[in-house]
């Protein structure tokens, strides 16, 4: 299969010098890329502003992206390459209305202490939007972190509005951790819960059920 994989967080400009970022660190979508091509798949990488530790197999072609609108032009580029994606990036779900040119400077004088307001605006939902553009035999799985309260409930609901045919559901621990306890919930109605597990072993599991999608 040729699967196609986001990981990592997107960064989103404020100036020439900021962002506003996540906590997100890239090792699950890092990790089920290095299963996928240990599984024998094609494997495209699409990854994040994240430090890799290890090197990756020379096998799969990896891509960076910085901002959301960079990844979405990475996944216009390759989304109809792929049988199925993996959307495990974190991606920022809001940024600035207008990025500052240059650098925001704190202004001096009496108004030293003024408080400054940053206008944000909604990021487009990029696994949404590659969903609804998927060919029959294309599968899309997405990712969702919730508050542990009414994970699954939240979970589905994510999966319906997005039109993906399978949702990882992880607590709000598992980002920038190194184990998961996650959910697999599909759009049919199955369930599945293999416990809690490394990353890299969840990464394998997962890599298992997408050949059954
Ligand atoms: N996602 C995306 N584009 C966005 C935001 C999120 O493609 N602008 C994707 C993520 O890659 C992930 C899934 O949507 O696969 C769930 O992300 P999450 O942040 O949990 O969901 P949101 O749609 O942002 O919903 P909420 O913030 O209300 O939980």
């Amino acid at each position: 299969m040729r699967i196609l994989i986001t990981a990592g967080p997107t960064r989103e400009p404020i100036d020439a010098v900021r962002f506003i970022s996540n906590r997100s660190s890239g090792k699950m979508g890092i990790a089920i890329a290095e299963a996928a091509v240990s599984a024998g798949h094609d494997v495209t990488l699409l990854l994040g502003p994240v430090m890799v530790h290890a090197s990756l197999h020379d096998t799969m072609r990896v891509y960076r992206f910085g901002s959301s609108a960079e990844l979405k032009q990475l996944l216009e580029a390759h989304f109809h390459d792929c049988d199925v994606l993996v959307m495990a990036a974190a991606v920022a779900d809001y940024r600035m209305e207008r990025a500052v040119e240059g650098k925001i400077k704190r202004e001096g004088g009496a108004d030293r202490d003024a408080d400054l307001t940053l206008r944000l605006q909604p990021t487009p939902d990029l696994v949404a939007a590659v969903a609804s553009t998927k060919r029959a035999e294309q599968k899309v799985v997405a990712f969702a972190l919730e508050e542990s309260a009414e994970l699954e409930a939240r979970a589905v609901a994510k999966m319906k509005r997005k039109g993906v045919d399978a949702v990882v559901a992880n607590p709000l621990g598992t980002m920038d951790g190194e184990h998961v306890t996650a959910v697999w919930l599909l759009a049919d109605g199955g369930r599945e819960e293999p416990g809690r597990m490394t990353k890299p072993d969840f990464a394998a599991w997962l890599v298992g059920r997408l050949s059954g999608l």
